[in-house]
């Protein structure tokens, strides 16, 4: 049975990788792109993920524009290391063609909202951004937490230390609150972090094969992938570049990918650990856990699927 699922993206370098993974994945139906902002404002986000697709060949998918920024903030900017990791324009400052088509006249919460009463839990909803979408939705129509399927998010740090500072993770960074409400909203949501994604490298030795295909979408993606190796390789000291959003869609294929720690989690929300995904003392004792926190992962066979799967897109 194939899944309907919606990816909600800052697209982004990985975020960009994970598109390919979902559309060379056939147990998967990608029945829409949701934009938010993150690496980059949500208007670039719209801009990459539909660019994208038209070098895939994939202008059926639609793209909807999310919320631009968090409640708590009036505006957004995009960090300054958002820059140099995944370039100015988030595609490692690789130039394509705008896409002939423009976003869809709905809005992101709107299609979100509609895709969960059309689907229900044969919907799984994949964030590797801000959660601020999915909370605007959950607030603008409460009763879609009856009825939605798993949420399979990209972001949080459990075991490990964060990436934007000791504690806190780039995706809950943009919006603490909304992910604090998510994580107690009762869903059951399988977090994606940092513990299992840096286990995940890319080297340069995967991305030459797309270019050597000669494909202009195999050149693209390695020219885009290799300015986020180097980056990584420089600066963080790992090996590759890690695979932080197209690990969530796989792990919405194959959860045994990963091995899930049962738990109740919540965001620091105050003081300097602000953005910090912990335990809930509060729902400690609770034998209900709503959050499944990854804290393994067969990073070999994953890369080898990342091959197989992001490799029948691009090659
Ligand atoms: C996450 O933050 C973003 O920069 C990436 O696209 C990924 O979703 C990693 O912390
Ligand atoms: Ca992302």
């Amino acid at each position: 049975m194939t899944r309907k699922i919606i990816l909600d993206l800052d697209t982004g370098i990985d975020d960009a990788l994970a598109i390919a993974y979902a559309l060379g994945s056939p147990e998967l139906d990608l029945i829409g792109i949701t934009a938010t902002y993150g690496n980059v404002l949500v208007e670039q986000s719209v801009r990459n993920s539909l660019a994208v697709l038209e070098i895939l060949g994939r202008t059926d998918v639609p793209v909807f524009i999310g919320v631009s920024h968090s409640r708590t903030a009036d505006s957004f900017t995009p960090a300054r290391i958002s820059a140099l990791v995944h370039g100015g324009n988030g595609i490692g400052e690789v130039e394509i063609p705008d896409a002939r088509r423009v976003a869809e006249r709905r809005s992101a919460v709107d299609f979100i909202i509609e895709s969960v009463h059309r689907y229900g839990e044969d919907l799984i909803y994949i964030p590797t951004g801000a959660s601020t979408n999915i909370v605007a939705a959950f607030e603008k129509d409460p009763t879609i937490m009856d009825v939605m399927g798993p949420i399979v998010m990209m972001g949080g740090a459990l075991t490990v230390e964060g990436n934007v500072n000791r504690w806190t993770e780039a995706n809950i960074s943009q919006d603490p609150e909304a992910a604090d409400l998510l994580f107690r909203s009762g869903i059951e949501v399988i977090m994606v972090g940092l513990d299992v994604t840096h286990q995940t490298l890319l080297t340069k030795a995967g991305t030459s094969t797309w270019r050597d295909s000669g494909t202009e979408a195999g050149r693209f993606y390695a020219d885009m992938t290799d300015y986020y190796i180097d980056f990584e390789t420089r600066a963080v000291d790992i090996a590759g570049c890690a695979l932080h959003d197209p690990l969530a869609v796989a792990v919405a294929v194959d959860p045994s990918l990963v091995t899930l720690l049962p738990i109740n989690m919540r965001v620091d929300l105050e003081g300097p650990t602000r953005g910090r995904t912990i335990g809930d003392l509060a729902g400690l004792a609770n034998p209900v856990k709503t959050v499944g926190a990854a804290v393994e992962v067969d990073a070999e066979r994953f890369l080898e699927e990342f091959m197989t799967r992001v490799g029948s897109v691009l090659t």
